[in-house]
């Protein structure tokens, strides 16, 4: 059993994901929990050297089945590396994206996909086994409004997937209000069209709510 608690971000371009698990790492910290703060695809060496080939250039370099089979690798790598190790010292880890991404992304991005979403659900368990986060806030935005908010913040290249056009953004909303409502328990939907400040205190909230803090 894991000592330590996983608690996963999710939601769609410019939902405020960063900015919030931030706050919320620091509120933890000011409690004295150890709090290993993390993102994917990344959080070990090895998983970027994948993330460098996925979100940079115009995409279709390779079937979606490929794209999935990338994330997973670098999610092995990153489990295996960073966030088993810390839940074992009893660690709080915030990780920004995690497998739900996969499903909302590649498996409800394109139109819903049953077969990649069966092929994500195995790949899971080969790739996590039993690590499922404790609680996974879900933030909701309208796609319009987030794609505006990340444009405008992104100086980088990391675009591929910010340059899908709007029905691709629709459909991984509504991917991941699919994901939520599949999974009550662990997840949590979180209004994102607010400012930073509510949405904060609607997470804290909840973490409350949840005996978490
Ligand atoms: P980021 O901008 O939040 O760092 O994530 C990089 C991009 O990769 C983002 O556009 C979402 C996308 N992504 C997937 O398509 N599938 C995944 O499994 C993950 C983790 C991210």
């Amino acid at each position: 059993m894991n000592k330590g608690l996983f608690i996963t971000f999710e939601g769609g371009e410019g939902a405020g994901k960063s900015t919030q698990i931030k706050l919320l790492a620091d509120k933890l910290e000011a409690q004295g929990r150890h709090v290993v703060l993390t993102h994917e695809p990344g959080g070990t060496p090895g998983a970027y050297l994948i993330r460098e080939n996925l979100v940079k250039g115009e995409g279709a370099q390779w079937d979606k089945e490929t794209e999935t089979l990338l994330f997973f690798a670098a999610r092995r790598d990153h489990i295996v590396k960073k966030i088993r190790p810390a839940l074992e010292q009893g660690a709080v880890v915030l990780c920004d994206r995690f497998a739900d991404s996969t499903m909302a992304y590649q498996g409800y991005g394109r139109g819903r996909n049953d077969a990649l979403i069966d092929m994500i659900r195995h790949l899971y368990r080969l790739v996590a086994g039993d690590l499922q986060p404790h609680t996974t806030f879900i933030l909701d935005i309208d796609p319009a409004l987030g794609l505006r908010r990340s444009c405008a913040r992104k100086g980088n290249n990391e675009t591929r997937f910010e340059n899908m056009d709007i029905a691709f953004h629709q459909n991984l909303r509504a991917g991941f209000l699919e994901i939520a409502r599949n999974d009550p328990g662990r997840c949590v939907v979180i209004d994102a069209n607010r400012s930073v400040a509510e949405i904060h205190q609607d997470i804290w909230d909840k973490m409350q709510e949840r005996r978490i803090c």
